[in-house]
C-alpha cells in the first residue's frame, strides 16, 4: 500500500501536486465533489510523476481518513480552520500510511498553510506534523481500523444488513484499490490472453492484472481483444446469457447500458442488442466501445420509463441506477459524497424501472436486475416489492456453470457479491443481481 513519493526529481513540484491534492479532498469531504472529475480537470497542470503521487495521497487519506482524524484528535484541543485540518490530514496520511520523509511532508503542509493564508497556523501544523511523525504510529497500531475507515451512515446501515462481523470484513476490503479486471471478447481465447498479460483466469471467466502500467499497452488493447469490467460486474451479463442459452430468439434488451460494459458481454456472445440509456453523453462512449471491439449494437436513446419497444423482448437486462456503495474500492470518496438519505431515494426509481422493464417481457421471458450497491433496499428489496404486481417470478441461479461460489447465492436464490469475496485474489465489486421470470 505504500509508495514513497521523493522529491529529489526536478521536474516534480511538491507543493503544485499537495495544493492538487487538498483541492481534491476539500472537494470531496467539504462540497461532495467526485474526486475523478475534478481530477480529470486538473491533471494537465500537474506533471505526470505528480500525477500518481497525487492521485495516491488522495485516495490513501479518504480510505484511511478515520484513522487519521483519531489520530489527529489526540493532538488538536480543538478543530482548526477546514482547510488546515484538510492540510493536517493529508499530511498524516503522507508520514503515517505512504512514508513520506516526514520533514518533506511537514515542510510541504507548512507550504500549504501560507497558499491557503492561513499564516497563523504554520507553527501548530508545524507542531501536529511533529507529533503524528513521533508517535502516530502507536496510536495507530492499536486502531480499530475498518470501523474507524468506514463512514458512519454505511457502518449502520451494513451491521443491520450483514451483521458486526460481516460489516467488519467489508471495511477491512475497502482499504485496497480495486485490481484490474478485463471481459475477454472471445472466451475460447481467455487462456492465451491470461498468459500474454501475465493474468490470471477467474472461475467466472474474467482476467484479474495485478502488473502496473498504462492500460493502452497492455498487449491485445489496440486489436479489441477485452475490455476493463470489474469481474462483479461481468456476472450479470454472464447470468442472462446463461439462463436463455437455449432460447430461439437473439434479441436482447440492455437497459441503462452506458458505458457499455454488459452490451459488449451480450454482442460479443452473438446477441442482438438493443442497447438503451438516456443519457446521449454516455450512449457515445458505448459506441466508442462497440467500435473499439468491432462489435454491433443497435443503439437506442431513450427514457426507459416513456419507450415502447417495438417487439417484446424474451431477454432483458436492467443495471439500474444506485448508490454505487459495491464499488467503494475504486471510489473511496463515495461514503463521503453521500449520505443514507441519497441511498433512501433510489429504491423508487428502481422499482418503477423494474415495473417498466418487465412489460417489455414476452410471457415466459427473463429479466435479470442488477445493481452495483451493497444496500438491500436496492436490490433484495427493490425485487421484493416488485415481484407480484409486475407478474414476475424469481429463477433461481445455479452457481456451478458459471463459476460463483455457491454462497455467493442468497436464500431467494439471487446473486450478493461482497468486496471482501475473494480476498486472496483481491476482492470482488460488490453487486446484486437477481433473475427473474415473466408469469404466462
Ligand atoms: C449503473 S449505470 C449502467 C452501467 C452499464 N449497464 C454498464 O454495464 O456499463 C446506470 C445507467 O442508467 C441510465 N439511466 C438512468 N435512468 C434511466 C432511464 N429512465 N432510462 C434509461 N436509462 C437510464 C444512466 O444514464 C446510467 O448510464
Amino acid at each position: 500500500m505504500s509508495q514513497r513519493h521523493s522529491d529529489s526529481n526536478d521536474k516534480s513540484d511538491p507543493l503544485a501536486s499537495r495544493a492538487a491534492a487538498l483541492t481534491l479532498l476539500s472537494g470531496a469531504v467539504r462540497e461532495g465533489k467526485a474526486i475523478d472529475k475534478r481530477f480529470q480537470k486538473i491533471a494537465g497542470q500537474l506533471e505526470p510523476r505528480d500525477r500518481a503521487f497525487v492521485r495516491h495521497l488522495v485516495a490513501t487519506t479518504l480510505r484511511r481518513l478515520g484513522q487519521i482524524d483519531a489520530v489527529l484528535k489526540t493532538f488538536t484541543t480543538r478543530a482548526p480552520p477546514a482547510q488546515v485540518e484538510d492540510i493536517l490530514r493529508l499530511g498524516t496520511a503522507q508520514i503515517l500510511f505512504l512514508e513520506t520523509a516526514p520533514h518533506a511532508a511537514v515542510d510541504t503542509s507548512v507550504g500549504l498553510v501560507k497558499r491557503v493564508r492561513q499564516p497563523r497556523l504554520t507553527g501548530l501544523v508545524n507542531a501536529v506534523l511533529r507529533k503524528v511523525a513521533a508517535t502516530g504510529q502507536d496510536i495507530v497500531a492499536d486502531q480499530n481500523w475498518p470501523r474507524l475507515n468506514t463512514p458512519g451512515w454505511l457502518w449502520d446501515g451494513w451491521t443491520k444488513a450483514y451483521g458486526e462481523t460481516t460489516a467488519h470484513r467489508m471495511g477491512e476490503a475497502h482499504l485496497a484499490a480495486a485490481p484490474l479486471d478485463l471481459t475477454v471478447k472471445d472466451p475460447a481465447s481467455s487462456e492465451k490472453w491470461a498468459k500474454d498479460l501475465e493474468a490470471e483466469l477467474l472461475p467466472t471467466g474474467s482476467l484479474r492484472h495485478t502488473a502496473s502500467g498504462m492500460i493502452q499497452d497492455l498487449p491485445g488493447f489496440a486489436e479489441g481483444a477485452w475490455w476493463v469490467q470489474d469481474a462483479a460486474a461481468a456476472m450479470p451479463a454472464r447470468i442472462l446469457l446463461q439462463a436463455t442459452a437455449t432460447s430461439t430468439d437473439s434479441r436482447v434488451a440492455d437497459l441503462c447500458s452506458a458505458p457499455g460494459g454488459k452490451t459488449l458481454q451480450l454482442a460479443a456472445a452473438g446477441r442482438q442488442v438493443t442497447s438503451m440509456d438516456s443519457s446521449e453523453t454516455r450512449l457515445t462512449r458505448v459506441q466508442e466501445n462497440l467500435d473499439r471491439m468491432s462489435l454491433k449494437a443497435e443503439i437506442v436513446h431513450a427514457d426507459m420509463m416513456r419507450w415502447t419497444p417495438p417487439q417484446l423482448f424474451n431477454a432483458v437486462l436492467l443495471d439500474a441506477p444506485c448508490s454505487a456503495t459495491g464499488t467503494l474500492r475504486r471510489h473511496p470518496d463515495l461514503g463521503y459524497l453521500k449520505k443514507r438519505r441519497d441511498v433512501l431515494a433510489y429504491p423508487e426509481t428502481q422499482k418503477a424501472l423494474l415495473k417498466r422493464a418487465a412489460e417489455f417481457l414476452t410471457p415466459g421471458g427473463v429479466l435479470v436486475y442488477a445493481v452495483c450497491s451493497l444496500e438491500p433496499e436496492e436490490g433484495q428489496g427493490v425485487v421484493d416489492a416488485v415481484l407480484k404486481d409486475a407478474g414476475l417470478s424469481r429463477q433461481p441461479i445455479d452457481p456451478a456453470p458459471l463459476g460463483l461460489d455457491s454462497n455467493w447465492i442468497d436464500s431467494a436464490g439471487a446473486l450478493r457479491t461482497l468486496p471482501y469475496y475473494w480476498h486472496h485474489r483481491g476482492g470482488l465489486d460488490g453487486f446484486y443481481a437477481a433473475v427473474l421470470k415473466k408469469n404466462g
